[in-house]
């Protein structure tokens, strides 16, 4: 017998957008309940492992309308700009309430809140405490969460399908991790802050929880997967295990070298002017990869790399304000940084697309909202500025947990019969890929070939064979995903079966990316296409959306929300 449970509000995922989204819900409204419903224990959300810092205006020296026109040039003119409008004020207030609910931000001698340079950013806006800055976010969060109890929290549950009666959605079907056990938990309103989708790619800062879980959900029901072929690789990423190098070590005043040890962003054209290793991270990455293509990369046993140093910083600095990155270098890449450079190279760290959301965090299925990486509100276009996410979770997060809760008065718990019909199904579903001995394909081989073909078909750079190559791949394995072979036939913590939903959810992630990137015949942002190099407003200046489709993914186009800053060259 399946349980059902019934709160207004339910919120998957438990990182910075869910958790906020959730205290948002609480404040809104005195009665309403809203269930959490989290794949990992909270703390464990891949927030924690955010490093460099939120941005926010809070200098003289910075203006909203700088902090803007940072934020949509940096998109290469594809974020909405009401969207960018309201998040730039937005964005002081919700760091100043996250210091209020006990986030120890750095400091200046003065006591104000300190602030450090950031990529793409024209002033020094990014708040941070050291290099540990999603976790203390993460537990400011997590501790103001904890003041209310109408947050009942269903940690390690993984959800498994959204479930949807009368075009709206009603709730979603839950497999509790250690037991097996799968629930209803029902909700007027669902908001996905699952994150994104890093895993597809195999050299990414993301944790393994991020296999695009939310994404797939929403794409399976209908919505559309927006922007999906913006794919942010970070510059500077450790070599084998992809762990992140914060952007902060330059924003500090870190550079960049290749193997005759030049600082090649100052001396050789890249397009980044004098903003160098403070530029934004798609060109950086290119930098870096045309680095390499001209045979000024150091070989090594995972490739080509090129050097981050920051000897010159000094030791007592660098304790200050980067101790995780000393901490990273010498435990993972074997060098002291204080004395020796950090081999670096870029790697998949963030999705601009995401579900197709409106302002509101509103997707257009009713009662389906989304926030934080999961969602494509529009903010970061084809290039998203660092640190302009941590904050856009706790922006996002919050006007969607506030909207979802209007939401929830005015809608109904839909046709039991309908719910219950889908529920059992799920249940059906699920055990009959449980130890799955007919099946004759492998998970990890599936995920390899997936991670292989995403990697060489929607790199740094693509062009149209090699997308077409991606897109013709990830249709296969479509098929062979629905003949894996699975051994563990247990309920209790039955992690391959885990293992099989998220591949089959990475899946539908790539699927989305590489057809979407297929179709954009321009460069754009991170979108950088070596058979058409350059920026083709004419015809592109729209936002793409995938929409599933069992006989294969329908791409269609909605128009960007232009404003005040007309498209214009983007150079540094
Ligand atoms: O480099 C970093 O610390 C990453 C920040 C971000 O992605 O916003």
């Amino acid at each position: 017998m399946v349980e059902v449970v019934k709160h207004d509000v339910v919120i998957v995922g438990g990182g910075a957008a869910g958790l906020r989204a959730a205290i948002a819900a609480v404040e809104a409204d005195p009665d309403v309940s809203v269930a959490l419903v989290s794949k990992v224990y909270p703390m464990r959300s891949h927030t924690v492992s955010a490093e460099g810092g939120a941005a926010a205006v809070a200098r003289d020296d910075d203006s909203l309308e700088m902090h803007g026109y940072d934020t949509v040039k940096g998109s290469d003119f594809l974020g909405d700009q009401d969207v960018i409008q309201y998040f730039v004020e937005e964005a002081p207030k919700e760091l100043t309430r996250l210091e209020h609910w006990g986030c120890p931000w750095s400091r200046n001698e003065d006591g104000s809140v300190a602030t450090r340079a950031f990529g793409g950013m024209s002033t020094k806006r990014t708040w941070f405490a050291a290099d540990k800055v999603g976790f203390h976010m993460l537990h400011t969060l997590f501790q103001t969460s904890m003041k209310y109890d109408r947050i009942v929290r269903y940690d390690e549950q993984f959800v498994t399908k959204l479930l949807v009666d009368g075009g709206v959605v009603r709730g979603v079907a839950s497999l509790e991790i250690r037991t097996g056990q799968v629930r209803a938990i029902l909700g007027r309103a669902v908001i996905l802050a699952t994150g994104g989708a890093g895993k597809i790619f195999p050299f990414t800062t993301n944790g393994m929880i991020k296999t695009g879980d939310g994404m797939s959900l929403a794409y399976r029901e209908g919505v559309a997967l927006k922007d999906m072929e913006f794919v942010q690789y970070h510059p500077t990423g450790l070599p084998g295990t992809g762990i992140l190098i914060t952007e902060a070590t330059r924003g500090e005043g870190g550079h960049l070298k290749n193997s005759e040890g030049e600082r090649f962003l100052t001396t050789r054209d890249y397009g980044l002017g004098t903003k160098a290793e403070l530029g934004p991270r798609d060109m950086i990455s290119r930098a870096i990869y045309q680095e390499v293509q001209a045979g000024r990369g150091i070989k090594g046993s995972y490739g080509e790399y090129v050097h981050l140093d920051l000897t010159h910083l000094g030791e007592a600095k660098l304790k200050e304000r980067l101790p995780f990155v000393l901490e990273l270098g010498r435990t993972y890449a074997g060098v002291d940084p204080v004395a020796e450079p950090i081999p670096i190279r870029p790697v998949v760290h963030y999705m601009m697309g995401g579900v197709d959301t409106d302002i509101d965090g509103a997707t257009p299925l009713s009662g389906l909202y989304a926030a934080g990486e999961v969602a494509c509100v529009s903010l970061n276009g084809a290039n998203r500025l660092g640190s302009n996410s941590l904050t856009e979770c706790l922006v996002f997060g919050a006007r969607s947990g506030e909207k979802a809760v209007e939401f929830s008065k005015g809608s109904n718990e839909g046709s039991e019969g309908a719910i219950q019909t889908q529920i059992e199904e799920e249940v059906a579903r699920l055990d009959a890929l449980r130890g799955r001995k007919k099946g004759g394909e492998k998970i990890a081989q599936l995920r390899r070939e997936l991670n292989v073909a995403m990697e060489s078909g929607c790199g740094v750079y693509r062009e149209q064979s090699s997308m077409r190559a991606c897109v013709e791949t990830v249709a296969q394995l479509r098929g062979r995903v629905s003949d894996l072979r699975l051994e563990d036939e247990s309920k209790v913590f039955n992690t391959e079966l885990i293992a099989a939903l998220e591949l089959i959810n990475m899946v539908d992630v790539a699927e989305a990316v590489a057809n979407s990137a297929l179709s954009r015949k321009e460069s754009r942002g991170a979108h950088a296409c070596s058979d058409f190099g350059s920026r083709d407003d004419q015809n592109y200046l729209y936002h793409t959306t995938c929409h599933f489709d069992a006989a294969g993914p329908r791409l269609g186009k909605k128009p960007v929300t232009l404003g005040k800053w007309e498209p214009e060259e983007r150079k540094y």
